[in-house]
């Protein structure tokens, strides 16, 4: 059995050049077990045939929202029983149809009607992928939960070659693999908690051109949100680098550290956990030049003024029960001063990592860190990766949010006994 055995899939079709491989991963899908229901657009028809869908998939394909003669209401059917709907290609035009919600024909319908994870492949030309209509787009849809399987670089229609290439199908089923399997997740300890994580560098504007920020990738912030995801939490995750976000959880796009300071104090009042990875600017420009410096004088002077410590004020400010997780980058005395941002912020998880180290912090794929909570508690992990790390954090989170329920049950408790 894998996770796509029995799983309805509604796989969308729209009119992109890259339909024919969407032939390929329709019979992937079903050689991976999956029902698969193909809907193709009206643009789909002119690059590929029903017929060759008909005969690779579960059922046979669909293409309008009439004339279906099993039902009169194909799209709500299908919405309603499908375990995922997979767009894939998905041209400009679709995800644009998405975004505002638009009910042009069985497969926007459908999408409308259903409540399964929507994945969508986006593939076109360079110049229409770097649209800036076509990414805000994008942006929201991955706000609102939709996970996008980023296109590939290489060669596209009419012998150009740029990024806008439809992902491989391989990798399209691994990415189905992976939302279907968190929603079948055997580890459900977060489910119905509501999890905010902040990633990335923040960047701190010069001018109209410049930045200062950091060399922080995300990494280690967006595992952690994928982690908690997986666990069932409803994640919010904050990011300076939402193009790398996990799917499966709702992303605010900030870039400086005011930003992030004003994401997080709308969104943490509502958090039971608070994790902040994210590597924030501790100064920034004074005045930001509204134009180009130009480098005629030679030397450049910048005044730096401080930032909001953001996690310092979500401390003093921490709602009853909530689990606050701040992290500490070091590189001499860890634990030490890991120790001391504990008390000072009033946390009650720290995670130290000593960013001298080859393979640990920025820029890495692994991670290496020492998890100290405020009740004494010390946890160190090897060298390993940061999902690994995540894990071992969620799992102290999940043990003080225990340890809050618990406490709370017995102070309930002593209360009743003394009346
Ligand atoms: N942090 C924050 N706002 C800032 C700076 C840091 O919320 N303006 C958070 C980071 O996200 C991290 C924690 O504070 O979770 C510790 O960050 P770190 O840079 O290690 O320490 P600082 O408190 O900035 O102190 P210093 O740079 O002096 O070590």
């Amino acid at each position: 059995m894998t996770t796509l055995s029995g799983r309805r899939i509604i796989l969308g079709v729209t009119g992109g050049i890259a339909a024919y491989k969407a032939v390929d991963l329709c019979r992937r899908l079903v050689e991976a077990g999956a029902y698969v229901t193909p809907v193709l657009t009206r643009g789909a028809l002119e690059m590929v045939g029903e017929v060759t869908f008909s005969a690779l998939a579960s059922e046979r394909a669909r293409t309008s929202l009439f004339n279906d003669p099993s039902t009169p209401i194909p799209h709500t059917v299908m919405g309603q029983n499908a375990d995922m709907v997979l767009v894939a290609p998905a041209t400009a035009r679709i995800i644009s149809d998405i975004r505002t919600g638009r009910s042009a024909d069985l497969l926007t319908a459908t999408i409308l009607a259903t409540r399964a994870p929507l994945m969508i492949c986006p593939a076109m030309h360079t110049e229409m992928w770097e649209q800036v209509s076509v990414q805000e787009n994008l942006e929201v849809l991955r706000s609102r939960g939709v996970h996008v399987v980023e296109p590939e670089s290489g060669r596209l229609a009419g012998g150009d070659v740029g990024l806008g290439r439809l992902a491989e199908p391989a990798t399209i089923v691994t990415a189905v693999h992976d939302v279907l399997s968190h929603n079948v997740s055997a580890t459900d300890d977060l489910a119905g908690k509501r999890v905010l994580v902040t990633a990335g560098g923040t960047r701190e504007p010069i001018d109209a051109v410049r930045f200062v920020g950091n060399r922080s990738s995300g990494r280690q912030g967006h595992a952690l949100a994928r982690n908690a995801a997986e666990r069932g939490a409803d994640v919010v995750l904050v990011t300076t680098n939402p193009a790398s976000a996990p799917s499966g959880v709702r992303v605010v796009n900030v870039s400086t550290a005011d930003e992030m300071h004003r994401a997080c104090s709308d969104e943490a009042p509502r958090a039971d956990v608070v994790v902040m990875a994210a590597a924030v600017a501790d100064f920034r420009p004074q005045e930001i030049v509204d134009r180009k410096l130009k480098k005629d004088k030679g030397t450049l002077s910048v005044e730096f003024e401080p930032t909001v410590d953001i996690l310092a004020g979500l401390g003093a400010a921490k709602p009853n029960g909530q689990v606050l997780v701040g992290f500490a980058a070091e590189t001499d005395d860890v634990e030490h001063n890991a120790a001391a941002k504990l008390d000072k912020k009033n946390l009650d998880i720290i995670v130290a990592n000593d960013v001298s180290k080859p393979g640990v912090g920025f820029e890495y794929e692994t991670n290496e860190v020492v998890v100290l909570r405020a009740d004494g508690g010390r946890q160190q992990t090897p060298l390993c990766s940061k999902d690994e790390v995540a894990r071992a954090v969620l799992d102290a989170a999940v043990e003080a949010l225990n340890h809050r329920t618990r406490n709370r049950g017995t102070d309930n408790r002593d209360d009743k006994e003394q009346e």
